[in-house]
């Protein structure tokens, strides 16, 4: 697999993929990972590290003073190079941490979920949550370098695994036809683990994302259109508690309520409808959800309202063909019942 790089604004950020043996970049100031991907981590290295307790719940303040705490025990300076391992959260502190240290310093992500390999660990969106609010604080602060090696999945959790999946299919519905007509062929070899298939979905999903963000950086356009199924899937999170459905099956549910809102305006084709959904039945995925439509869209409402905007979806027409638009209400009820 070769590497190559993006251009984000005025950040730069390499893309190698490597081998478990050759997971750290030539020059790693601290390690932050977490209790699930300290195993990762070299002995030699094991002083240099922040090993935080895993999960969104330590997306937070405490976990960056601890990471920040550790730079300064270490005496780095502004050459120094954060190392992030682990999942979304990680990466997403861990360049947090970066972009604050010495009012910058620079940052290796080495992604360990689906999810991050495909999306959270790329693109430069770093944070942590605040006040009951996801993500509210962070910077716009792009890694340097990732550095993907899909062995590492072999120990994540199966429906960690499958959460991520949900961002190859939505990246394939928005920018890749060849993504969608390979999910549709090699499911056994994906969820299977085989290490060719994982480098092709992931390789293909950075490509999708990072030319949107090359486009696109700070969110004022077409980035928008990452968000396809999350504005319904936050919300469906948010109503049961994210409990019952991952980020992931939140998302799928998501991009059915966007394909049956898209087919109640008459803008989708019907082919194109069934070729999403059969994908989603192929991995596996639920499709409906016993919930209150209400709650629905007022968790939709108030998320919105958070951000200082209105509730608008991402509708697709087509494969690949993307679309922003406020939804009625009547609509919204029929798709979600
Ligand atoms: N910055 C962005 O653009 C962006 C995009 C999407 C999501 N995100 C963020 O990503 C986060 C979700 O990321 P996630 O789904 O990776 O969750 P996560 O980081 O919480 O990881 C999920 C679980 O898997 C464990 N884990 C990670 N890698 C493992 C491995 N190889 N083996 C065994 N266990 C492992 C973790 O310890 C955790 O318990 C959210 O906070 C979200 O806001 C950011």
């Amino acid at each position: 697999m070769s590497n190559y790089e993006f251009n984000f604004g005025q950040f730069k950020t390499k893309v190698s993929f490597c081998e478990l043996d050759n997971l750290l970049p030539q020059t790693t100031s601290l390690i932050v990972a977490d209790e699930n991907t300290s195993y990762l981590i070299p002995d030699e290295m094991k002083e240099s590290s922040v090993i935080l307790p895993p999960g969104e719940i330590y997306k937070d303040w405490k976990s960056i003073e601890k990471i920040l705490t550790k730079a300064v025990e270490l005496e780095l300076g502004r050459d120094a190079n954060f190392v992030g391992i682990g999942g979304g959260v990680i990466c997403d502190m861990t360049a947090f941490a970066a972009s604050l240290f010495m009012r910058g310093c620079s940052v290796t992500l080495i992604p360990t979920t689906t999810l991050s390999m495909c999306d959270a660990a790329l693109g430069g969106k770093t944070g942590v949550d605040f006040k009951d609010y996801k993500n509210l604080v962070g910077t716009f602060y792009p890694a340097t370098e990732l550095r993907i090696c899909v062995d590492t999945l072999k120990t994540l959790e199966k429906r960690e695994f499958l959460s991520g999946i949900a961002e190859v299919i939505k990246s394939a519905m928005l920018a890749d036809n060849e993504l969608l007509t390979y999910l549709e062929n090699n499911r056994d070899n994906i969820l299977g683990l085989k290490r060719e298939s994982l480098e092709f979905i992931i390789n293909s999903c950075i490509k999708v994302k990072g030319k949107i963000v090359e486009a696109d950086l700070y969110e004022r356009s077409i980035r928008a259109h990452l968000n396809l199924g999350h504005t319904f899937g936050h919300a469906l999170e948010t109503v049961t508690g994210f409990a019952d459905f991952s980020h992931g099956e939140g998302v799928i549910w998501g991009i059915g309520r966007a394909m049956e809102t898209s087919r109640e305006l008459g803008i989708v084709n019907r082919e194109y409808y069934d070729r999403v959904f059969s994908i989603i039945n192929l991995y596996g995925y639920r499709t409906k959800a016993n919930v209150d439509a209400t709650k629905i869209i007022n968790a939709m409402k108030l998320d919105k309202k958070k951000k200082g905007g209105i509730v608008k979806f991402i509708l697709q027409t087509a494969p690949q063909e993307t679309l922003i638009r406020e939804v009625p209400e009547d609509i919204l009820y029929k798709v979600i019942n």
